[in-house]
């Protein structure tokens, strides 16, 4: 088992697959990081991402997602499924959604059962000014797609003030008829994503409009979830907050994050990483390297809000963008 200084359990690994991604999002992707900044950077093959994850299913973890970037772009992640299927673990993933209808049999064959779709705005203009693609047809037919096969289907919302607050109710509508788990994200900064304070819809903020037209009751929390739950009686689907700028859940984390790039991160928000790949290029045994990387980890936010006022700092303290480190 992996556990850190403060007696948290690691069991959960979060893969990037890629940094590359076929959407625009302007708080996660901008344009201007696109030109080289992660050219020419190692990146692990197929069979590498297999070896490192036998390592960590040797110490014990329960449950993997894929990340991006968007995993589903990568030419082997059809490979890559159904290779890291045969682990005795739960296999997850992230997803914009757009590639979707070419995988699903990949995942029912790998018993992949639980999809995270990214999706900003159920407005077809709004969603096209944020991901600057347009794409967002064929991400709802594939929502149902899922849906009509049987698949978990979460999907995250990124909360930006005067982008998309004005549709916390109609995505609470949407749940009505519709078996989805919407989770409201806070946002959150990164390097060139814009980011202010001003910005942030908080957990409270979001709970108060939605109670101005629905009744909702609190699920319980499981330790680890990064979430907080909701339903509303009568609604198929359910809702929930990610409140990592006004409420952190730093005390139940179990998760360890791995660049595409093959570095090992212990924290979202961790300032130093650890690099598995070139030591698993040099047939080095890669275990303490994983072990030090826990026993490394910060109480909370890799250490940020012990220098710096939380929610205040800029993004520019981040050296990493979202895309890079996998969400
Ligand atoms: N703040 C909050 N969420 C973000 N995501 C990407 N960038 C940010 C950000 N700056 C989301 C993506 C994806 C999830 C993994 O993280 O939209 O749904
Ligand atoms: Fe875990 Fe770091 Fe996220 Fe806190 S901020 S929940 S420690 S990954």
């Amino acid at each position: 088992m992996l556990t850190d200084n403060f007696n948290r359990v690691h069991d959960y690994l979060r893969i990037s697959l890629t940094d590359k991604c076929n959407l625009r999002c302007t708080y996660c992707n901008p344009n201007d990081l696109e030109k080289g900044f992660f050219a020419n950077k190692p990146r692990m093959t197929a069979d590498e991402i297999d070896r490192i994850v036998s390592v960590f299913a040797g110490a014990g973890i329960k449950k993997i997602r894929l990340t991006g970037g968007e995993p589903l772009i990568r030419k082997d992640a059809k490979e890559i499924i159904q290779r890291l299927s045969k682990y005795p673990v739960e296999l997850a993933i992230t997803t914009n959604g757009v590639f979707i209808d070419e995988f699903i049999e990949t995942f029912k064959e790998a018993g992949l059962r639980t999809v995270n779709v990214s999706l900003d705005s159920l407005q077809k203009e709004k969603y096209f000014s944020i991901t600057q693609r347009d794409v967002f047809e064929r991400v709802m037919k594939n929502i149902h797609l899922l849906l009509a096969n049987d698949f978990h289907v979460k999907v995250n919302v990124v909360m930006i003030r005067g982008v998309n607050d004005n549709e916390i109710l109609d995505f609470l509508n949407w749940t009505k008829e519709l078996p989805v788990h919407v989770r409201f994200i806070e946002f959150m900064p990164f390097i060139g994503n814009k980011w202010n304070s001003e910005k942030v819809v908080t957990h409270q903020q979001i709970l108060d409009i939605i109670a101005s037209k629905y009744n909702f009751i609190k699920l319980l929390n499981e330790k680890n979830d990064t979430q907080k739950k909701y339903f509303v009686p009568d609604h198929k689907g359910s809702f929930a907050v990610i409140s990592t700028m006004s409420d952190p859940f730093c005390s139940g984390c179990n998760r360890m994050r791995l660049t595409a790039d093959g570095k090992m991160y212990n924290c979202l928000f961790a300032k130093t990483e650890t690099d598995l790949l070139t030591s698993l290029r040099q047939e080095k045994n890669i275990k303490p390297l994983i072990e030090e990387c826990v026993k490394g980890k910060f109480l909370m936010l890799g250490g940020n809000n012990e220098e710096e006022n939380w929610g205040n700092q800029t993004c520019e303290s981040h050296e990493r963008s979202m895309i890079s480190i996998g969400g």
